[in-house]
């Protein structure tokens, strides 16, 4: 049943940055901004942009590993290999933006809960209460080596850490009530001794006394995020997730993930309202289809074989791709027949009979996200039919390219979704949560004496 509040919905905006842009060849137009992983002017421009067009928030994902793999395609291939840490960085721009929301990625398999909780803390506080947390277990395991372990955790226990991990972080933000600081010159009273809790946490991966060194955070708790894709990591989303980056491909199957992930929130005593379907876009923006689709072919032909095998490689489960001819189909003996029919994982690629190199296409460029090449109307109805059939309640916008993906998207669809009444033109709120339409949690000691 429909709520009053769902039926005048909004679309929701995020814009994911990726330092030259989300393709991986994106860096080699001359659109691109070619030393944007370090290159703080860049972000400041792209974040005031993504401001001015009212986006709710720009976000940033993380790695603490470059990536693993042979060093020759690597060195063709910028992203994640020298970039800012993402707090460091949207620290300083909380200081030269007011309404969009700042959001990245912090790893709970290699970061201490007390860590996490005080810097997350410490940007909703810069930033008036505009943070938001990406929750992840590491996809990237070469992440191990850089933390004293010679391997990976296992998927179900990098989960169970991060359940762990969400409720000592949660509890530490709640260890002084949100009115603890009296600092009262006449009694000479700083804080209500009362009013600050000690945690007193032992559990199977973490011990923490608490409390936290900081205020508690102007939203209650900065916005949480997840982008799970297994039956582990959407039980998780269920329990502790308020956006769901979770790609979708399908719409009917978007409709379906969007219900189950509501109902399995429900579960957990949350309300619809509480979850938003947030799945990654790749808008490729031309002023006809054609010339669209003519972009996006020109993206993949800028992918270097080397690249595009050990993307390709990869996704496969890291087969030896060295010595094969790119032009020709994936012989057998890489992937059997039968794995090709069975493997859910890889299924999609095999479904009509391509050469490596459209293989390694097919994907290279959006990375297992949706792209939609084709007008700013075009992509405008795409957007406004899944929103409105119940499959999103908003985007995580992806710009091939960087800035000039961003400037594309912003100059030409948005003004489409703002006449069509579907994207606002003013910021409702001056947080986060307000901006999403999400509640404000009361501290679990002051709810819990309620
Ligand atoms: C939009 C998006 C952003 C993501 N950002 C990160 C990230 O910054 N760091 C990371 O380690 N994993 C990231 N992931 C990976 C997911 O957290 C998750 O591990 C992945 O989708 C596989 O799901 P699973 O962990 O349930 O198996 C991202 C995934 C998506 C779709």
């Amino acid at each position: 049943m429909q709520s009053p509040k769902q039926q005048q919905r909004h679309l929701k905006l995020g814009a994911f940055f990726h330092p030259t842009g989300h393709h991986v060849a994106a860096w080699l137009d001359e659109g691109s901004q070619i030393d944007a992983g370090t290159n703080f002017e860049h972000y400041i421009r792209l974040t005031q942009t993504a401001e001015r067009a009212k986006f709710d928030l720009v976000f940033l994902a993380d790695a603490i590993a470059t990536r693993d793999g042979n060093v020759e395609a690597l060195s063709r291939w910028p992203q994640y290999m020298a970039y800012f840490e993402p707090l460091t960085l949207l620290s300083a721009l909380a200081a030269v933006t007011k309404n969009i929301g700042l959001v990245c990625t912090a790893t709970t398999s290699y970061n201490e809960p007390y860590h996490i909780a005080r810097k997350f803390a410490s940007l909703d506080h810069i930033s008036h209460g505009r943070a938001g947390w990406n929750v992840v277990t590491s996809s990237n395991a070469s992440e191990a080596f850089n933390f004293g372990r010679d391997a990976h955790y296992g998927h179900s226990e990098r989960y169970e850490r991060a359940g762990e991990f969400v409720d000592i972080v949660k509890s530490l933000w709640d260890s002084y009530d949100d009115d603890a600081f009296v600092r009262d010159r006449s009694t000479r009273r700083y804080f209500e001794p009362s009013k600050l809790h000690f945690l007193r946490f032992k559990g199977k991966h973490f011990s923490v006394r608490g409390p936290l060194n900081v205020a508690r955070p102007p939203q209650g708790y900065p916005v949480l995020f997840q982008a799970s894709a297994s039956d582990t990591g959407k039980e998780l989303a269920a329990k502790i997730a308020e956006v769901i980056f979770t790609p979708l491909h399908d719409l009917e199957k978007g409709q379906a993930f969007y219900k189950e992930l509501k109902d399995d929130a429900a579960r957990y005593g949350r309300s619809w309202d509480d979850v938003i379907i947030m799945p990654g876009l790749n808008p490729i923006v031309g002023k006809t289809h054609k010339e669209a689709v003519e972009k996006e072919r020109y993206f993949q032909s800028l992918i270097h074989p080397d690249v595009g095998k050990e993307l390709l490689s990869y996704a496969l489960g890291g087969v030896d791709l060295n010595n094969i001819d790119i032009d020709e189909p994936l012989p057998d003996h890489i992937i059997s027949p039968e794995d090709r029919k069975t493997n859910p994982r890889l299924s999609y690629l095999f479904k009509e009979k391509l050469t490596v190199r459209q293989m390694y296409e097919k994907f290279g460029g959006a990375r297992g996200q949706r792209t939609v090449a084709g007008t700013a109307n075009e992509i405008a109805d795409q957007m406004e039919q899944w929103f409105v059939g119940r499959a999103v309640d908003g985007y995580l916008i992806q710009p091939p390219q960087l800035p000039a993906g961003l400037d594309e998207f912003i100059d030409q669809v948005i003004p489409i979704l703002q006449e069509r009444g579907l994207f606002r033109t003013e910021y409702e709120g001056s947080t986060l949560r307000e901006n999403l339409g999400l509640k404000r949690p009361a501290s679990s000691y002051t709810s819990a004496s309620r």
